[in-house]
């Protein structure tokens, strides 16, 4: 009987002080590594502020228009799919990792189509084409796939401050690479390949991110002939394994009156150095959450892995829809009337700011977008945007909100200029535009003045 017998003599008091001790302690939660690298998202206190102040005009949210969201559109579409006999329960039910076979066909034939290419020229990306919820899932398994600690991706400085959370989660560096008003520049992208090289780091570079059409934030489209030209260099420097480029066309469709390039994917026949990665939450609705990837064909099973622990696949009922609103060529003059819309916002938004900003400063400069939805704004060089500078508490106070430009600057090289402005025309109404570029106006004025 000594076991048992053994519970009651134990002194019971100081097991009970014990117990109670460890109910009372708090004990830290065990986070990955990963969880550790994790930067609290700086977009949240924008909304914050945005939700706290009602009046607030916000030129930082990147939102799409918010009138012109498809409602009857896609109200249509769900009618009838789910009265179809077939595809309403199809939709319903669970689908494939990779994504539904005949809107992965018709994606491909969309991009043949933007491109100018014949119906079949891609035909072998369809069986590389995956989709998935949104390009920022797309994005993320792409670094999941690739990247380990310590690797390299050259990113277009400034570039979208949301794609450097998933590399640094991953304990990779991200390298700013200079642009001009014609995108990311071959000539810089060399240098920083060079310089990698002499340190020896080259072998750890794995891509090249760009955001190709009215990139965000800049609203800046790369050059046609640079297009060619950054896959040559991928080329040239790969040495031990492949320097892959990731092509965003997250803006893709949208530009204004001017016929686009050709994707860079166009010109990599073999379809093995060019990751594209494209979305229907510009073009057609967010809510909805629609985004794919054709992906160089040994990624294609990596990505899919990677996606099965995610979630086993896109919604189906998403899938099914957007390929019926596709198939019904209503998308189409959707896409034509947003460029519409979105056009005249630019306009107006230019405008007011050439009123209200123009005058006070020779030395502030801002892009001009041919589409997508972002404005870039040059401050004085010594005047500081962010957060805790004094441009952004006088715009709370005057009701108008934008993006500090110095989150999207990688860490490297450093050290990341803190005199820019994420702006956008995307879902404020024509007349928030106005009063926002006032307001902007009326907080830069107090700023610059030498005696405010
Ligand atoms: C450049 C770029 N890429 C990707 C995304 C992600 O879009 P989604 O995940 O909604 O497809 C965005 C969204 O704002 C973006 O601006």
């Amino acid at each position: 009987m000594d076991g048992p017998l053994d519970y009651p003599r134990r002194p019971l008091g100081r097991l009970a002080v014990a117990h109670g001790d460890i109910l009372k302690m708090t004990f830290p939660i065990m986070k990955s590594e990963m969880a550790q690298r994790v930067k609290p998202a700086s977009i949240s206190r924008l909304m914050r502020i945005a939700l706290e102040n009602p009046g607030v005009v916000s030129l930082a949210a990147g939102f799409v228009d918010q009138a012109s969201l498809p409602a009857e559109l896609v109200g249509r579409a769900v009618e009838e799919l789910l009265s179809d006999p077939i595809d309403g329960p199809r939709a319903l039910q669970y689908g494939t990792t990779i994504g539904d076979a005949r809107l992965r066909e018709r994606l491909v034939g969309l991009m043949e189509r933007g491109d100018g290419r014949r119906g079949g020229d891609y035909a072998c990306a369809i069986s590389r084409t995956v989709v998935t919820t949104g390009s920022a899932q797309l994005i993320y398994l792409v670094c999941e796939a690739l990247l380990d600690p310590g690797d390299i991706v050259l990113v277009e400085s400034p570039t979208y401050f949301v794609f450097l959370g998933p590399v640094e989660s991953r304990g990779a560096r991200a390298i700013g690479v200079p642009i001009d008003g014609g995108g990311l520049r071959p000539d810089a992208l060399e240098e920083t390949l060079a310089a990698l090289e002499r340190s020896g780091e080259l072998e750890r570079v794995k891509m090249i991110y760009t955001i190709p059409e009215h990139a965000n934030p800049t609203g800046i489209t790369l050059a046609p002939e640079r297009r060619p030209a950054l896959l040559e260099i991928a080329r040239k420097w790969s040495r031990t394994g492949r320097i892959l480029i990731l092509e965003d066309a997250a803006y893709r469709g949208l530009s204004f009156g001017c016929a686009e390039a050709p994707t860079i994917y166009s010109h990599d026949a073999g379809g093995d150095w060019v990751i594209h990665a494209r979305t229907f939450s510009k073009t057609l609705s967010p809510g909805l959450k629609l985004g794919y990837g054709v992906v160089p064909r040994d990624l294609v099973e990596p990505i899919l892995g990677l996606k099965a622990n995610h979630d086993f696949g896109t919604s189906n009922f998403t899938q099914l829809l957007i390929n019926r609103i596709l198939a019904g060529g209503g998308y189409d003059q959707h896409v034509d009337d947003l460029r519409t819309i979105y056009a005249r916002k630019r306009d107006r938004f230019l405008a007011a700011l050439d009123e209200f900003v123009g005058p006070l400063d020779p030395e502030i400069q801002w892009t001009i977008p041919e589409g997508g939805l972002f404005v870039w704004m040059t401050l004085p060089a010594g005047l500081d945007a962010g957060f805790d500078g004094p441009l952004f508490g006088r715009c709370v106070q005057e009701g108008v909100i934008y993006v500090p430009g110095e989150f999207a600057f990688a860490d490297e090289p450093g050290p990341r200029p803190r005199n820019h402005l994420r702006l956008t025309f995307g879902l404020p109404g024509e007349t928030d535009l106005v009063e926002g570029a006032r307001r902007l106006g009326l907080a830069l004025c107090g700023c610059l003045d030498p005696v405010a």
